[in-house]
C-alpha cells in the first residue's frame, strides 16, 4: 500500500502554488481556456470546463458552505456529486453541487445559506 502511494506521489506534479495537479500518472488533465466569474461578488479565474469547485480550491477558497443546523464550516467530502457538502447557488439557482458543475464564462456564483432559495421567474 505505501509503495503505491509513494508511486502516485513521484509521478505527480501538484502546483502547489494553486492547489492543482498539473501532471498525474495515469489521468490526463486537459486545460479549457482561462475564463473569468464571480464568487460572492469578487471577481476569479478559472478554466472553462473545470469543476467550479476546482476553481475556487485554486482561488484559495477551501470553506464551501456551513453545515444546517449548526452552522459549521464544510468543505469537499465526495468531490463526485454524492453528498451535500458543496451545495452553491449559481446563476441564481440554488443547490448547485459546485464539484461536478462545469465553469463557464461570467458564471455568477454565491454561497448559499441554509436551503436556498428559489427566485421567481420575471
Ligand atoms: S463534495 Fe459531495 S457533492 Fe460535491
Amino acid at each position: 500500500m505505501l509503495a503505491i502511494l509513494v508511486w502516485a506521489i513521484e509521478g505527480m506534479d501538484l502546483n502547489m502554488g494553486n492547489g492543482r495537479i498539473t501532471n498525474h500518472p495515469i489521468l490526463d488533465f486537459k486545460e479549457g481556456r482561462p475564463v473569468r466569474f464571480t464568487f460572492d461578488g469578487k471577481e476569479l479565474e478559472g478554466y472553462e470546463g473545470e469543476p467550479i469547485a476546482a476553481a475556487l480550491h485554486a482561488s484559495g477558497v477551501r470553506v464551501l458552505r456551513e453545515s444546517p443546523e449548526l452552522k459549521r464550516p464544510r468543505g469537499f467530502f465526495c468531490a463526485i456529486g454524492n453528498c451535500s457538502s458543496c451545495l452553491m447557488t449559481v446563476d441564481g439557482r440554488p443547490n448547485v453541487r459546485i464539484c461536478v458543475e462545469k465553469l463557464r464564462e461570467g458564471m455568477n456564483v454565491t454561497t448559499q445559506k441554509g436551503k436556498g432559495v428559489l427566485l421567481a421567474d420575471n
